[in-house]
């Protein structure tokens, strides 16, 4: 587990070999100010344990926001969407057989009233969620709107700033 902070974002993992790709949402979080809990839970090997996580965290209130990534069978965002009503960001992991066109569709193919966001496949995915979510939290919380603001900005000078051999 990877604590930074007080949890405004819950980021649920299916696998520890999901973290190099959730990664960089963290980093994200981190540069934008914004506390996060990562964590390795699986809706299909730890099903329970994923259950009383998500309940325990909706009732503590602290968590706004939950990512979860997810590969192949991708049912990890899904199932969090189903035990609570706030936002649920996917990320569809890279999976050796499909190359995360697996996870892409199950991630994405919600049934009509169960939303869950989802993003690209892997770690540009993993940065546009933590993007997303810190847009759901800037929205009342003017710090975070400013801090995505100045990673535009930032973006913005660095392709201005291009040299080419
Ligand atoms: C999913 O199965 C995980 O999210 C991971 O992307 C995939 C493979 O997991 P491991 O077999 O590497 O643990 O549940």
């Amino acid at each position: 587990m990877s604590i930074n902070g007080s949890k405004r974002v819950a980021i649920i993992m299916g696998s520890s070999s999901d973290w190099p790709s959730i990664k960089p949402a963290t980093e994200i979080l981190e540069e934008m100010g914004v506390g996060y809990e990562a964590k390795v839970l699986s809706a299909h090997r730890t099903p329970k344990e994923l259950l009383k996580y998500v309940e325990d965290r909706v009732k503590e209130a602290e968590v706004q926001v939950f990512i979860a990534g997810a590969g192949g069978a991708a049912h990890l965002a899904g199932v969090i969407a189903a035990h609570t009503t706030l936002p649920v960001l996917g990320i569809p992991m890279e999976s050796k057989s499909l190359k995360g066109l697996d996870s892409l569709l199950s991630t994405v193919q919600m049934p009509a009233g169960i939303p869950v966001a989802t993003f690209g496949i892997g770690s540009p995915g993993s940065i546009n969620a933590a993007l997303f979510a810190c847009a759901i939290l800037g929205i009342k919380d003017k710090k975070i709107s400013e801090a995505i603001k100045n990673y535009r900005n930032k973006k913005a000078k660095s392709v201005l700033n291009s040299k080419l051999d």
